[in-house]
């Protein structure tokens, strides 16, 4: 569905996208990740033939982007970094305009698609405002309804849900979810629940590079040398930590909350080991019940702090 070889972008003598080479399979959703300044909008400009490339070439549904741009647009739904729309027009001629645009040149057609759309992204009730009297989350389902309004197969979202308020947010991507069902989607943000949310897979670029790529779960064992087995038993706290601490392979004990606020300990152990039997062993031994035990995986933000924070930003 979109396919990139080696794409490159240079801005003088700032590489913004290096080398990077992906492939996104039918029906996948994609979250793209990265700091400030990674190459997330250059990549997708790329993709969009809304840029040259420097270098290496890319694809999008069988389409090579350099030579078909046409085509390449007709196939894809672009939502550009800060959805400029124009905000003298009115919401359903925004929609007749961007169709006219993606080459929807039957009226009759283009009409049924404006009804559709209107439905989909929850805009019945701002037909007849103007852009510029829109709040941002209706400007954003304006700026989706336009990228699927020629019925794209591939959706390529800039950051859709930034600025918007956590009802809208949340609105936004209930959306999204809908659109998945049958589009190829590939979407940045600096969101990370709705990366969790929302995608299948993750690219994480950091300084023009693809510094991982896969499932949330993938790159959370793949960057975890550890094990960390969360412990919360009813007992002296004292007692629970240093017992705990003599469990055969534990090299670490510190105390930890919960996502509920109760406090409990963190048991760090080789990647190999699982204390978990010996820990339930501990506590039979000592009528400590076991109120919670579960393990400790990194978390989406402490992977992509990991892969993005020493690197040098422009
Ligand atoms: N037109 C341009 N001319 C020169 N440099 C540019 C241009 N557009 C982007 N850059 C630079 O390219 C790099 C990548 O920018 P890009 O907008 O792709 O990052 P991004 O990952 O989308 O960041 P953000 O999260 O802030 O949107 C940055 O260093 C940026 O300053
Ligand atoms: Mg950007």
């Amino acid at each position: 569905m979109i396919r990139a070889f080696d794409l490159t972008k240079r801005y003088a003598s700032l590489t913004a996208v290096d080398k990077i080479s992906f492939e996104i399979p039918r029906g996948q959703v994609v979250g793209f990740l990265g700091p400030n300044g990674a190459g997330k909008t250059t990549t997708m400009r790329l993709l969009t033939a809304y840029l040259p490339a420097s270098a290496g070439r890319c694809e999008v549904m069988g389409h090579d982007v350099a030579e078909e741009p046409l085509a390449v647009r007709r196939s894809i739904g672009y939502l550009p970094e800060n959805n400029p729309l124009y905000e003298d027009f009115e919401v359903t001629d925004t929609l007749h305009y961007v169709g006219k645009l993606r080459g929807m040149t039957d009226p009759a057609r283009r009409m049924e698609r404006v009804k559709t759309v209107l439905k989909a992204c929850g805009l019945k009730s701002v037909v007849g405002k103007k852009v510029s009297e829109l709040s941002k989350g209706y400007r954003q389902r304006l700026g989706l309804a336009g990228a699927i309004i020629h019925d794209p197969d591939v959706l390529i979202l800039d950051e859709p849900t930034s600025g918007l308020d956590p009802n809208q947010v949340l609105e936004v991507r209930e959306l999204i979810k809908d659109l998945k069902k049958e589009k190829t989607l590939l979407l940045s943000t600096h969101i990370l629940s709705e990366v969790t949310a929302t995608c299948d897979r993750i690219i994480i670029i950091s300084a023009g590079k693809i510094a991982a790529d896969g499932t949330a779960a993938e790159l959370s064992g793949s960057l975890q040398n550890k094990n960390r087995l969360y412990l919360e038993m009813k007992g002296p706290a004292q007692a629970v930590s240093e017992a705990l601490s003599t469990l055969p392979g534990a090299a670490r004990v510190y105390p930890d909350q919960d996502g509920g606020g109760r406090s409990g300990f963190i048991v760090e152990s080789t990647a190999e080991t699982d204390l978990r039997e010996a820990a339930f062993n501990l506590a039979a031994e000592k009528r400590w019940p076991i109120l919670a035990m579960s393990q400790k995986t990194l978390s989406l933000e402490e992977v992509f702090r990991k892969l993005t924070q020493e690197q040098p930003q422009s």
